[in-house]
């Protein structure tokens, strides 16, 4: 019995890890993964502070290069590189160790996005850092990575090697991959992907392509999606903003929303299903969008308040978060949500509640104006066209969105008053049905009717 192994072994394959840590995240959002170091490392140079909305901030001198065809993929940036020490001590290891030292208002958070980025694009690696050492010279090293090398010395350390290189003129990473997966050389065969990728990069990094860096995706320059709000005295956006804490460390909290576009007409058929507009709640985390467009149960909609309805399009609002440490932002691994667990979200939550609901009322109102024949229709056309756009940097503070109220208007016309009893549970399952759990019984009313008679009566 004495002889009997005191251990069972526990450590994962390295075939399995790189399987495990590639598989839940798309190729898009590792390379994406990549750009958010490189606006890290930027960041830092900057001095690290909150990203938020300020408008004082200029990234101009900061280059992110990306080239992605079927043999290769790079990506390379002058946005000050790894440290020697960095790359020796953390950079490479998967996951952050608790005493890891974290940049300040980082993305950065989990410590994998660029182990799991380089897997998933190909076999061959190469990771190369021009930087400035001690005495302030510049230094350049580099870590080749041949996949299929390391993968098949199982017993072998885990460790990669570093290698000394020439240092680029500028300080910064090149990070190189061939030998692509198959998936990946089919990805950038096709244009689609590429185009879908510039596309997502215009809008997850607006707000710092706005302040002034730059993004090229092979070869082109990559201009950032212009968050405006439409503005007149009588349409202004809300924007307010507020301190929440997260582990005892301040979470900066902003908000801000209003009317992007003038409402649709009329709902054509084929307009309903559309999902690729830019309507709906933004989501970002210490600069970078995580959650865009949202039109679902994330930011309440359909579980708090209404379901969204294609009749809502045209309102856009953001809920901007930023604090020193990202791992006390509502961030998941692969940045493409947030965490619904989070306090600080799930406070923030009322707030976008209450906007959207806002904005509903203004689309009911204007339904029914322009319900009510072609002078009403007119005078609400005469005033969402009165507006000028205003860019989301530019708005100011305001604790409510102001929108037209019209209701003095509709008076002149003639109501019918409808009233009917059906059983509690037959009403709270309506209600639920219709997205809101908690609605009054005057509101089931109100959108059980619009309900049917858009679906009877309604051409509009
Ligand atoms: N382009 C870059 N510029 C400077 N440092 C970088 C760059 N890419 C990676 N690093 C370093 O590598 C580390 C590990 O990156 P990553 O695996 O993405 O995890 P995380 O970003 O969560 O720390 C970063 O924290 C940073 O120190
Ligand atoms: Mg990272």
């Amino acid at each position: 019995m004495n002889d009997m192994p005191k251990k069972v072994k526990v450590s994962p394959t390295k075939a399995f890890f790189v399987r495990m840590i590639t598989r839940d995240i798309t190729l898009e959002d590792s390379i994406l993964d990549l750009i958010d170091n490189s606006v890290d490392g930027a960041w830092k140079n900057e001095g690290s502070r909150p990203a938020g909305l300020a408008e004082n901030v200029d990234l101009k001198k900061y280059q992110i290069e990306i080239t992605a065809n079927e043999t290769e993929f790079s990506i390379s940036d002058n946005c000050g590189g790894m440290s020697l020490e960095d790359a020796v001590e953390y950079a490479f290891s998967f996951g952050r160790r608790e005493d890891d030292p974290t940049d300040e208002f980082s993305i950065g958070v989990y410590g994998i996005g660029m182990k799991r980025a380089v897997f998933k694009l190909g076999e061959n690696i190469s990771i190369h850092s021009t930087t400035n050492d001690q005495n302030g010279d510049r230094l350049g090293f580099r870590v080749p990575i041949d996949v299929n090398d390391w993968l098949t010395i199982h017993d072998g350390p885990w460790d990669f090697d570093l290698v000394p290189d020439n240092p680029e003129e500028q300080t910064g990473v090149r990070i190189a991959v061939t030998n692509l997966t198959r998936s990946t050389k089919v990805a950038f065969g096709n244009p689609a992907f590429i185009q879908q990728l510039a596309r997502v990069i215009s809008r997850d990094y607006a707000l710092h392509l706005n302040q002034g860096l730059n993004i090229l995706v092979n070869g082109k320059k990559v201009t950032g999606w212009e968050i405006t709000f439409k503005s007149s005295d009588e349409f202004e956006p809300v924007r307010f903003d507020f301190v929440d804490e997260a582990d005892g460390q301040p979470v900066s909290v902003e908000i801000i929303g209003g009317m992007a576009e003038v409402p649709p007409d009329g709902l054509e058929p084929d307009e309903r299903g559309r999902k690729q507009d830019p309507y709906g709640w933004y989501i970002v985390c210490n600069g970078r969008i995580v959650l865009a467009a949202d039109k679902t149960e994330i930011s309440g909609w359909g579980d708090a308040w209404p379901k969204w309805h294609p009749q809502y399009a045209g309102f856009i609002g953001l809920l901007v978060f930023s604090a020193k440490s990202a791992a006390d932002l509502p961030l998941t691994t692969t940045k493409r949500s947030v965490d619904r667990a989070s306090g600080v979200f799930r406070r923030s939550r009322p707030h976008l509640g209450k906007i959207s609901q806002t904005w509903i009322d203004y689309t009911n109102k204007r339904k029914t104006m322009n319900r009510a024949g072609d002078e009403k229709q007119e005078e609400v056309k005469k005033l969402e066209n009165a507006t000028v756009p205003v860019s989301v940097y530019a708005v100011q503070p305001k604790a409510a969105m102001i929108l037209p109220k019209f209701s003095r208007e509709v008076r002149g016309e003639k109501q019918a008053n409808i009233a009917y009893s059906v059983p509690v549970s037959k009403a709270r399952a309506l209600a639920r049905g219709l997205g809101n759990q908690n609605l009054s019984y005057r509101e089931i009313g109100l959108q059980s009717f619009e309900y049917a008679f858009e679906d009877l009566a309604g051409d509009d």
